[in-house]
């Protein structure tokens, strides 16, 4: 992509990834995604913010290039992963006047990573400002979102924050503004279920530390800049609440049809006591769109076969993730079959240990649900109800 200017001193450099399909070879990227990079152009000197994934390398050159730009005071490297810096070396190779601005933690990241000598890196201290002449750049360590090094980067006289991963999207488009983006709401969520949820509770202190700036633009390192600001910090502060939906999220795998009709049964058990449900059949399921739905919803309810003595697989991935990311849910529960015995729920419920989650009685049938079955799923909808009822103002 060509490079767009935001203001008078400030361009996005990075690049487009039109066809990039999944991301850490796990997430799945339905609407592509974008490396973004700016440069910052003072009165004295120039800065580059991030760069690019080492795959558009070529992209990042060439708009730098195209700007006229035959010098580089400082890269500021806001997040040592390699997305934003595996870039770094070839940048380096071109502008060999250049010093690599991050955190200590990420000076270490760099030399580790992508064994960048340590005399090329400086560690800035929280707080460290640096002055391109009439422009200044603030340096505010912003640590785990989503990794230790994090920072973000705040122009002071543009009043743009540079946040790298911190309120991006994995979302292609040609457009350079998120109020012309309708898709940017939805991609950021799912960015944010994906890869910030684990970090909630620390987003929380970074969202207070950065809540004192005047910001007119967030210029993050994937999707569009978002040059109505307060649209996405909103929506931040609504997904690290505390609040949650009445609504149940239920993943799940039937390999004989008996795990299907528990679940369908289900289903029609909570809609008819006024809880919403979200199933995913696993068979077909984007990772992604489970993530989002464990954003808001009160409750996680797991579907699973027994395969030999424990879950179906398909399911054990699933609720691998599904603890991974640490969502708010407050009650969590298991439905399924088995045909002769096993340790599926223990299997499961130990796997779920990362859920700050009220656990509620499983509901597991030998071979087809019966009656008795039935009259089970009944009392969990009914206990899910009475609980949602409890923490619902
Ligand atoms: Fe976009 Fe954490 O890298």
């Amino acid at each position: 992509m060509y490079y767009r200017q935001l203001t008078n001193t400030t361009f996005s450099v990075g690049a487009v990834d039109w066809n990039r399909r999944l991301f850490d070879e796990l997430i799945p990227l339905p609407d592509g995604t974008s490396y973004n990079a700016y440069i910052v152009r003072g009165s004295e000197k120039t800065a580059l913010v991030d760069t690019v994934d080492p795959t558009m390398a070529d992209v990042l050159l060439e708009n730098i290039g195209r700007l006229g730009i035959d010098r580089i005071d400082y890269i500021i490297a806001n997040h040592a992963e390699q997305d934003h810096s595996g870039t770094l070396p070839q940048v380096m190779e071109r502008y060999p006047e250049s010093s690599i601005m991050v955190t200590p933690k990420g000076k270490t990241l760099l030399e580790d990573l992508l064994r960048i000598p340590g005399n090329r890196i400086l560690s800035a201290e929280d707080g460290t400002v640096i002055s391109l002449g009439d422009r200044n750049l603030e340096l505010i360590h912003t640590p785990w979102v989503h990794w230790p090094e994090t920072m973000v980067t705040y122009n002071r006289e543009d009043r743009i924050l540079f946040s790298c991963d911190f309120f991006g999207s994995h979302l292609a488009t040609s457009g350079l503004w998120a109020s012309a983006e309708p898709a940017v709401y939805e991609a950021a969520k799912r960015y944010y279920a994906e890869i910030m949820m684990p970090f909630r509770t620390v987003i929380r202190k970074n969202m207070e530390k950065i809540g004192g700036l005047d910001i007119a633009m967030i210029a993050p390192s994937h999707g569009p800049v978002y040059d109505n600001p307060s649209s996405i910090l909103d929506a931040y502060r609504d997904w690290i609440s505390d609040s949650v939906r009445n609504e149940v999220v239920l993943p799940y795998i039937s390999m004989h049809g008996s795990t299907q009709h528990m679940v369908n049964y289900f289903i029609d058990a909570l809609v008819t006591r006024g809880v919403m449900v979200k199933p995913f059949n696993l068979v077909s399921t984007d990772l992604g769109e489970l993530a989002m739905a464990l954003v808001d919803a009160a409750t996680i309810v797991i579907g699973s076969p027994t395969v030999l003595t424990g879950p179906h697989p398909l399911v054990v991935s699933a609720a691998y993730i599904a603890n991974m990311v640490r969502p708010k849910a407050r009650f969590a529960s298991i439905i399924g079959s088995y045909g002769w015995g096993g340790k599926m729920v223990e299997q499961l419920s130990g796997m779920l240990t990362g859920l700050k989650a009220t656990f509620l009685e499983p509901v597991i049938a030998k071979g087809l649900p019966t009656e008795e079955t039935f009259r089970a799923l009944d009392r969990l909808a009914n206990e899910i109800q009475e609980k949602h009822g409890s923490i619902m103002v």
